[in-house]
């Protein structure tokens, strides 16, 4: 392997933050699930339902593509780096197949996402220098918590609005996979007290990221 220098680094690191951050930047390695799969028509009120859901779902992707590239930097991994580049490979196709339906909807993604990539890349980073046990934990858990949004929007989608419930199908199995393997490979289960903290964060992003 070639020896990357810090400035390398450097922009690659620049690379995929423009990547994440750029709409229509991200290059999925699957086709969409969605293709194939024909909608029934959407009322305006659903179409503005389904944006803010898809939405909500996009800046998840941006804050897993984030903390991956946290841990990347700090946690040491000597064993699960490959599975690790596998699941931000997948965390890609997830935000570009988010990316590509809310076009199909007329929505934009997120103004605030640069607001939540930095936060999710702070604490990314900051758990995978305490160990990674605790970085593989903080994998783990975060897919649980975004595996149950995903449940959630599966069931409120509107009923028709079958594109985007293909592509959520699938993020949910791809999710469960990488919740599975972060434990598997040793990372520690997550005290209910961290849990509810980071339930509470992700209030504060589907919040605020429903509308903006
Ligand atoms: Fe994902
Ligand atoms: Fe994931």
């Amino acid at each position: 392997m070639r020896h990357l220098t810090p400035s390398d680094r450097l922009i690659h690191q620049f690379d995929t933050v423009l990547r994440t951050l750029v709409p229509h930047a991200a290059q999925p390695s699957r086709p969409s699930p969605s293709m194939g799969v024909d909608d029934e028509p959407l009322d305006e009120r659903e179409r503005e339902r389904a944006i803010g859901l898809m939405r909500i779902n996009h800046t998840g992707e941006v804050c897993a593509q984030a903390l991956y590239q946290g841990q990347g930097l700090t946690a040491k991994l000597p064993d699960t780096r490959e599975q690790m580049e596998q699941a931000a490979q997948e965390e890609i196709d997830h935000l570009a197949w988010c990316d590509e339906r809310l076009e199909e909807l007329g929505g934009r993604t997120s103004l605030l996402n640069p607001v939540f990539y930095a936060a999710s890349f702070g604490l990314g980073a900051v758990a995978g220098a305490v160990g990674d046990r605790v970085s593989l934990g903080f994998v783990a858990a975060t897919e649980e918590q975004v595996g149950k949004h995903l449940d959630e929007h599966l069931e409120t989608l509107p009923a028709g609005d079958r594109r985007s419930r293909a592509v959520l199908a699938q993020m949910r199995e791809d999710e469960a996979h990488h919740e599975r393997w972060a434990l598997e490979a040793g990372g520690a289960r997550f005290p209910a007290p961290v849990k509810l903290g980071m339930r509470l964060m992700s209030k504060v992003m589907t919040k605020s990221v429903y509308k903006l």
